[in-house]
């Protein structure tokens, strides 16, 4: 295999330099981190079923003609992407309360929100992600107010039809962060949806039972990550069943 450079290695995935000027390849690894408590472990299998439900869900939003850096799936855990200017923020979409908003707004875990509510925080490991607000964000020059209203209205375009995408399916989009980056075509440059979309950065609950299908899982120490993502792709109706997700051999039954 030919050596690729690698132009960035962070907690979930590792960017090398693309086959063409402008594009990356972003390949998605095994490691499943959290913040809140901090705690990492390897999960087998858990970045080639992420890489193939982020390409579905890119690939939609595309067709939609909601921008994203998306062009194609490479292979088990790689796809090529268009290389953006990262805005420093996670931009998160929430439907249903949970998380840190359930904890520090006392809010009770699985309320309706009143409408959507968006928020921001700084991307900083150093500082484990700070909330800001649009006056911080303005203020140290992170994006500017007009880049602020592209951000939200992305984010309320992809939250608007994920929501219905995932209803379509049996869940419920809960909440999620996304990333956004500048994209710099010619003279001209627009706000594209960057990084991923995947039950990592998402909250995915069974219309039904409520049941946890996304990284709370390991945040929660509750198992079954995996069996809980596979569900997931099999339910938006991209995995085939019979594709590997582990390297074959013995598996360790615990
Ligand atoms: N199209 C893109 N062009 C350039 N950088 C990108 C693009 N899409 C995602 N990235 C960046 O690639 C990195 C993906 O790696 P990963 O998600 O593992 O990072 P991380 O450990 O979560 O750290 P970070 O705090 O930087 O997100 C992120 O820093 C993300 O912002
Ligand atoms: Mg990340």
């Amino acid at each position: 295999m030919n050596r690729r450079r690698r132009v960035y290695e962070g907690k979930a995935k590792i960017l090398y330099e693309g086959p063409e000027p402008g594009t990356l390849v972003q390949h998605f690894k095994d490691d499943t981190t959290v913040l809140h408590p901090k705690k990492t472990e390897v999960i087998d299998g858990k970045g080639v079923l992420n890489n193939r439900i982020s390409e579905y869900i890119f690939s939609q939003l595309n067709r939609m003609g909601i921008p994203t850096h998306f062009i194609r799936r490479l292979n088990m855990r790689e796809q090529l992407i268009k290389e953006v200017e990262i805005i420093p923020l996670q931009v998160v979409v929430r439907n249903i309360a949970a998380g840190s908003l359930a904890k520090r707004l006392g809010i009770e875990e699985g309320t309706v929100l009143p409408r959507s509510i968006i928020e921001f925080y700084y991307k900083n490991d150093e500082l484990d992600d700070p909330m800001v607000s649009e006056e911080h964000i303005t203020a140290f020059g992170w994006a500017a107010p007009q880049e602020i209203d592209d951000i939200m209205a992305l984010a309320i375009r992809v939250n608007d039809f994920l929501s219905g995408l995932f209803l379509g399916v049996g869940i419920q989009l809960v909440d999620f962060k996304i990333e956004c980056g500048r994209l710099y075509e010619g003279d001209l440059m627009r706000i594209v949806l960057a990084d991923e979309f995947s039950p990592d950065s998402a909250r995915l609950w069974d219309s039904q039972t409520a049941e946890k299908m996304d990284k709370d899982r390991f945040r929660r120490d509750m198992g079954g990550l995996i069996e809980a993502y596979q569900e997931v792709a099999r339910r938006l109706g991209i995995m085939n069943e019979n594709e590997p997700t582990r390297p074959a051999g013995p598996v360790l039954v615990k």
